[in-house]
């Protein structure tokens, strides 16, 4: 059991996933959360990260920071990503060891995967084949991370788990067209050709692929869920289980914004991997499942997005 009053430390507390642990451990009544800005600790910085724990001591790490990008910063910049996530995940893992930190969630991505993985995508597939290489390097940090978690625990016994989420969406998402993911850049694009009237919507690809989306609400909730009822070595998948195809998803966005105008697809643009469907029946037999069904989570985002102020969305 955790202690309402437990000190729960949340690295990346700001963005997508973060915020949503924040507000899902104080849903739960958790009041003791420890937060920091990225300006306010650099978690590249390997003496402030351990001045940081040798002050603070948490009792309880969520590791929801790291450097992330659509496929045009992956591909331009992998020396950053892996360099910059290698970096993090090697100062906050050691310094929750060296601190005697009781429990660790480390979150990775289901970009760990080998490119043809067979799908759905179960845990055991960590490993057994060549990665997409469009975000190799930031794959490449993040399966260094959750293995770093493993042989912490097989070495030292720490309570450090990891978790796998889908593609997720939801409030404080990414917006900017340049570097967002598919959701987020459907939700913008649909709303902007509503507001300046336009006719028709392009949107990339052929709309073939196959893809799968949790609310990030619900992927907090089923992190809080592994905090307090996992200790296993190895990593869990968090996702629905559920697929849908680009196509489906934007008719879907369409109709939530009210765009009433056609959808062009471009099919000299990238589809991307044909399908990505993560295997969740681990997470299932642990004991969670989903809330937020994909019609209802994309209303509630277009109704955050509608209520930010321009300049407050990530652009
Ligand atoms: N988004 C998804 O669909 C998705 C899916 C699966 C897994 N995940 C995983 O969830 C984690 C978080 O992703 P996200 O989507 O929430 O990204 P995000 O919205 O960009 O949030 C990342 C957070 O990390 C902070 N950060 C970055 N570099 C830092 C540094 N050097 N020192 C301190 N803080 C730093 C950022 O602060 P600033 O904004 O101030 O820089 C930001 O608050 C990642 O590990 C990712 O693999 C995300």
């Amino acid at each position: 059991m955790i202690e309402k009053n437990a000190k729960i430390y949340v690295a990346g507390h700001r963005g997508l996933v973060g915020s949503a642990i924040v507000r899902s451990l104080e849903k739960d009544g958790y009041t003791n959360i420890v937060k920091r800005t990225h300006s306010e600790l650099d978690l590249t910085d390997q003496r402030v990260v351990f001045d940081f724990f040798a002050e603070e001591r948490p009792e309880y790490v969520v590791l929801a920071a790291a450097h992330v990008g659509g496929i045009n910063a992956n591909q331009t910049c992998p020396a950053d990503f892996i360099y910059i996530n290698s970096i993090i995940q090697c100062n906050v893992i050691k310094a929750a060891h060296d601190y005697k930190v009781k429990k660790l969630l480390f979150l990775g991505s289901s970009c760990i995967y080998p490119k043809m993985a067979h799908q759905p995508i179960s845990e055991s597939e960590l490993l057994t084949g060549p990665l997409e290489t469009t975000n190799e390097g930031y794959a490449v940090a993040k399966i260094a991370g959750l293995e770093m978690c493993k042989f912490f625990k097989r070495q030292y016994g720490d309570d450090f788990i990891s978790c796998m989420p889908t593609n997720l969406y939801g409030p404080n998402d990414n917006f900017n067209l340049e570097t967002s993911h598919v959701l987020p850049a459907l939700i913008r694009k649909f709303d902007d050709a509503k507001k300046n009237g336009a006719p028709s919507v392009e949107l990339w690809g052929t709309g073939s692929p196959l893809r799968e989306f949790l609310y990030v609400d619900d992927m907090a909730d089923a992190c809080v869920y592994l905090l307090q009822n996992y200790s296993g070595e190895e990593h869990v998948n968090i996702g629905t289980g559920k697929e849908i195809s680009i196509k489906e998803l934007a008719e879907i966005v369409k109709e939530t914004v009210g765009f009433e105008g056609e959808i062009v697809w471009n099919s000299a643009m990238p589809d991307g991997t044909p399908r990505k469907l993560l295997d969740v029946s681990k997470l299932h037999n642990i004991g969670w499942k989903e809330k937020v069904g994909l019609r209802d989570g994309i209303r509630l985002a277009y109704e955050w997005y509608l209520a930010q102020d321009e300049k407050d969305l990530k652009k």
